[in-house]
């Protein structure tokens, strides 16, 4: 499938001490959901193509096999992102060495594309992002990029500043778009902060009595136009989460699924139809198990979630913090319940203390807390 066959050595790097890389992560690499036509990843990316395609003449120049091995000037430097910003840290990204990244946004390749002579483009593809677990939450998603540059004939007919002009324009076509996707659909914009855009925004749309947050967007920073030569240019740019919409079109219950290859998932959606209601396939029991333990000072969630994900991959659904103390003698203490779930059968008693069992060893061995 696709183009890319990416080396385990090419990112999992045993010798070198940046590297945050597991197995698990590795073996998504190349998987391409994007490019099937018949998964709802791809099939949402093809429809969001004849938005574009439609009502931009074309003019959207298409990316979507760019290697997801972006170096750390690509993925933040170049889009403004702080030196201090949590981002960077090894908490949340994944470090190939301490100078490559798996990118974790699509905006890493702004500025390569504008410096390519782009002006106006839409970048697709998979994302990494160290996280906790849950219903849509993933280490890996998929995002699309959507880049639009104006020149100042664009905004001096319309009387408007610059500024107003691209962020009207920006909520236009974002807006058409999700009526494209939905008809329909309850949404709100919300003000939001992104080094790379001022102002910033996000849409948010109304999914399972809460709102989800679909995309970022907001006016390109004058300092990104710059680097390109484009200083009396003014731009839009937005990143959409495709997972996050894809669950709400096709009313897709955990992220999970989107990984599965199990028949009752895939045969349900065919090419070119968007938004035919998922049928979840009968839900096997849970099972749940706490664990509890001392934490050190550099205990981290995301690490906990990673060990867990590592030993149980998707077999867990969810892990969540369900109490926490501090003792007198300054020592606190977590305990996380763990939800175990198998999408495609039950999981017996033995399985999962086995699994069980083996996240209390290596929560020891490699998070440096004590169990309880
Ligand atoms: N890169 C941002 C994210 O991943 C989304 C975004 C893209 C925001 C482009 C503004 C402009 O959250």
């Amino acid at each position: 499938i696709g183009g890319v066959t990416i080396a385990r050595n090419e990112v999992v790097r045993d010798d070198d001490p940046t590297n945050n890389v597991p197995d698990s992560i590795f073996s998504k690499l190349g998987m391409q959901l994007h490019r099937r036509d018949k998964h709802p990843i791809g099939i949402l990316k093809n429809a969001i193509y004849d938005y574009f395609d439609s009502n931009y003449d074309k003019q959207f120049d298409k990316f979507e096999d760019l290697s997801p091995i972006v170096t750390t000037k690509q993925n933040f430097d170049d889009v403004l992102v702080p030196a201090d910003h949590v981002s960077r840290s090894l908490n949340d990204t994944y470090y190939v060495d301490s100078q490559t990244v798996l990118r974790c946004h699509t905006s890493a390749h702004q500025a390569e594309l504008l410096r390519e002579g782009r002006r106006r483009f839409l970048v697709t593809g998979d994302v990494y992002r160290r996280d906790s677990i849950d219903s849509t939450h993933y280490p890996v998603f998929h995002q699309m990029e959507g880049f639009c540059v104006f020149s100042p004939e664009h905004w001096k007919e319309s009387g408007k500043d610059s500024t107003l002009y691209a962020a009207e324009d920006l909520k236009k076509c974002l807006e058409g778009l999700a009526r494209h996707l939905f008809g329909g659909v309850e949404m709100r914009w919300v003000d939001t902060y992104f080094p790379f855009t001022e102002p910033s925004f996000e849409l948010e749309i109304y999914f399972k009595e809460d709102w989800l947050e679909v995309l970022g967007c907001g006016v390109t920073e004058q300092r990104i136009l710059k680097q390109s030569g484009l200083e009396n240019n003014v731009a839009w740019a937005f990143g959409l989460g495709l997972e996050r919409l894809a669950m709400v079109l096709f009313d897709i219950p955990d992220i999970r699924l989107f990984w599965s290859d199990d028949e009752r998932f895939t045969s349900q959606f065919k090419e070119g139809e968007l938004g035919v209601k998922f049928k979840p396939f009968s839900k096997y029991p849970p099972c749940y198990k706490d664990i509890s333990f001392w934490i050190s000072e550099s205990f981290t969630e995301n690490n906990f979630c990673e060990v867990v994900r590592g030993i149980a991959g998707d077999l867990v659904e969810e892990v969540k913090l369900i109490d926490s103390f501090t003792n007198k003698k300054g020592m606190t203490s977590h305990c996380y319940r763990i939800v175990f779930r198998s999408m495609e059968r039950s999981l017996t008693d033995e399985e999962v203390n086995d699994l069980q069992s083996k996240v209390r060893d290596e929560v020891q061995r490699k998070l440096n807390v004590e169990l309880r």
